[in-house]
């Protein structure tokens, strides 16, 4: 996902970490359901790490692993917080609404005005497979649930109906 309004640019670079290529929405891949991670291993951590460089190189908020071409579910997200990998992640409990802009990086120069929860509670696994509970409001429960839905094929489009419109670069950098 990415925000209309960006409140921080990460310059993240780690050696080693490489770029993936992004699918765009009509890429049948981005319409399958993913599967749990058993295991942490090497190639895992590094997609994570390369999904996180991936992300923070194209000014997104959150990128699910299908959006590189991989059916696993495991997202990474930074809200302006740091990046957490979340794996095999389950929302426990949502409250609230909240309206807004939402767009994704699988369908760049668009953005759409999305319903979603105010609060979002979830379960995930870290690299080192130990349980972590987040809990989180407006950008941060948003995002969970824009990238959660990549993992069962779902994109914020078929929620955003007629309000799917062009942005331009300068928009989404504007404070
Ligand atoms: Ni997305």
């Amino acid at each position: 996902m990415f925000p209309l309004i960006l409140t921080r640019f990460k310059d993240f670079k780690e050696d080693g970490m490489a770029l993936r290529q992004i699918r765009y929405l009509g890429d049948d891949i981005l319409k399958k359901g993913c599967k749990p991670i058993k295991e942490v291993t090497d190639r895992i951590r590094t997609l994570a790490d390369d999904m996180i460089e991936t992300m923070y190189e194209f000014q997104g908020v959150g990128l699910a692993a299908p959006q590189v071409g991989i059916l696993k579910r495991m997202v990474v997200i930074d809200v302006g917080e740091g990046p957490i990998v979340m794996i095999n992640p389950t929302i426990l409990e949502t409250s609230g609404e909240q309206t807004g802009e939402e767009g994704c990086l699988s369908y760049p120069g668009k953005a759409g005005i999305v319903t979603r929860p105010n609060y979002v509670k979830a379960k995930y696994y870290d690299l080192d497979m130990n349980e972590v509970i987040v809990e989180g409001e407006e950008l941060l429960a948003r995002c969970i649930c824009h990238e959660l839905d990549h993992l069962d094929g779902h994109m914020y489009v078929e929620l955003a109906g007629d309000t799917i419109h062009d942005v331009t670069y300068d928009e989404m950098e504007e404070e």
